[in-house]
């Protein structure tokens, strides 16, 4: 009887103390992140953020936590697709192939898959996949590249690599044209998808790429003061704390460097000033700073070149940084940024160094889109119409190539 008593005591303590951490986590969350009025159906935004508040609750590190979520996406089913498994070059790989297709050679689409390089998988981004492979009518190679910490910097970019010259290599064995095989891939994934074009078009012995889709891509780590950082530091699903501390995940270092990234102060000034012409607040159109224009935060002055500048700006990891010789050889461009991500900026400038460097660019902004909407495509209760409505414009370019 006691200690059945003793048992039933320490359950009820441990409910309340559970509760308690409960309601200091959410509390925690509306007191940190800020839901534009813009967007829409905001509770659910909120619902979504529900690993931040577990991850506040102390049981698991927040990439953790957000790894199972979003692996818990289980595959669809679609009859009209077939799927199959596969290595391209030592590189695990899932081919989407609608079942009813033109004879011959049709196009194909090599698929990287974003989540900060720590997180996210082939299954995370099956439907997407998938709803592109079936609407536009093209072959999708979904790459599982392997994630940080575990596998360090840029192991992820060169398996994205090999896997795409393999592709590029043996397109007629998968029922591809090599002349029409196209890069796709959001968030960091679009960041592979930029610094493989520029990297495959020096590469004279491939066939040309067709063109790359890059869908709220992150392409730069020199400036985090543009005003889409200004105006979405708070946003949920991706704050720029959370997002830099991502980023530090990815290359293994302390968080302790947040404070210098933020303020721009592991810059030095001379490479500031050097890439200020390509990358500077003033070349954003002023149409996107309408909405709530807040002071610039003071910028350190003192500067502190960290050695992980060297990575973290170069032409992998930042490929808005290249050279004009380079830029001026890559394929076409389709680019997708949302109103709501502290990265549309780097889309935005991205589209004008391509523009200036003599490259066609197709470009949308979703008025009421947030940083990864995509991936909630076809997940019914969480999805959001600017997920749609976003790959309804990809699908579109698409199709036209
Ligand atoms: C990529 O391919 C190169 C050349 O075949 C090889 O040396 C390298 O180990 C491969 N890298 C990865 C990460 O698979
Ligand atoms: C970053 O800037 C803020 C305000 O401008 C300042 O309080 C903070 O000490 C700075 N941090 C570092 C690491 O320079």
């Amino acid at each position: 009887m006691l200690l059945t008593a003793l048992f039933l005591d320490l359950v009820g303590l441990l409910f309340i103390a559970c509760l308690v951490l409960a309601i200091w986590a959410v509390y925690f969350h509306f007191s940190k992140s800020e839901v534009p009025s813009g967007v829409c159906q905001p509770l659910k935004l909120r619902f979504l953020h529900i690993d931040y508040i577990l991850y506040k609750m102390g049981f698991f590190s927040r990439y953790t936590l957000v790894r199972l979520g979003l692996d818990g996406f289980s595959p669809f089913c679609d009859p009209t697709l077939s799927t199959r498994m596969t290595f391209f070059d030592g590189v695990c790989v899932r081919i989407y192939r609608p079942k009813e297709m033109p004879a011959g050679l049709n196009r194909g689409i090599m698929f990287f898959h974003g989540g900060c390089g720590l997180v996210g998988s082939i299954d995370s981004h099956d439907r997407l996949c998938r709803y592109i492979s079936k609407q536009s009518h093209s072959v999708v190679v979904s790459v599982e590249y392997h994630l940080a910490p575990e596998y360090s910097h840029p192991t992820l970019f060169t398996e994205c690599q090999n896997a795409t010259v393999h592709f590029m290599r043996n397109a007629e064995t998968y029922g591809v044209d090599p002349a029409r095989i196209i890069l796709g891939g959001d968030s960091i994934g679009g960041t592979v998808v930029a610094h493989l074009s520029q990297e495959l078009s020096k590469r004279t012995e491939l066939t040309r790429i067709r063109a790359q889709v890059l869908l709220y891509p992150f392409l730069q780590a020199l400036d985090f003061h543009l005003p889409s950082h200004q105006q979405n530091r708070c946003f949920p699903i991706i704050s720029q704390e959370q997002c830099i501390i991502f980023a530090m995940q990815y290359f293994n270092k302390v968080k302790s460097l947040v404070d210098l990234i933020v303020n721009g102060s592991f810059v030095s000034e001379n490479t500031k000033a050097r890439y200020s012409k390509w990358v500077n607040s003033d070349r954003i159109p002023r149409e996107f700073k309408n909405r709530n224009p807040k002071e610039a935060m003071s910028v350190c002055s003192e500067s502190n070149p960290h050695k992980l500048m060297k990575q973290v700006l170069g032409t992998i990891f930042s490929p808005l940084l290249s050279d004009d010789d380079v830029m001026k050889d890559v394929p076409e461009a389709f680019i997708l940024t949302c109103e709501y991500d502290i990265f549309r900026d780097d889309g935005i400038l991205y589209k004008q160094r391509l523009e200036e460097n003599g490259v066609p660019v197709s470009f949308c902004n979703l008025e009421d889109g947030f940083h990864a909407c995509l991936v909630l495509i076809n997940h019914w209760l969480i999805s959001f119409p600017s997920a749609k409505n976003g790959l309804d414009h990809v699908v579109n370019y698409i199709r036209g190539l």
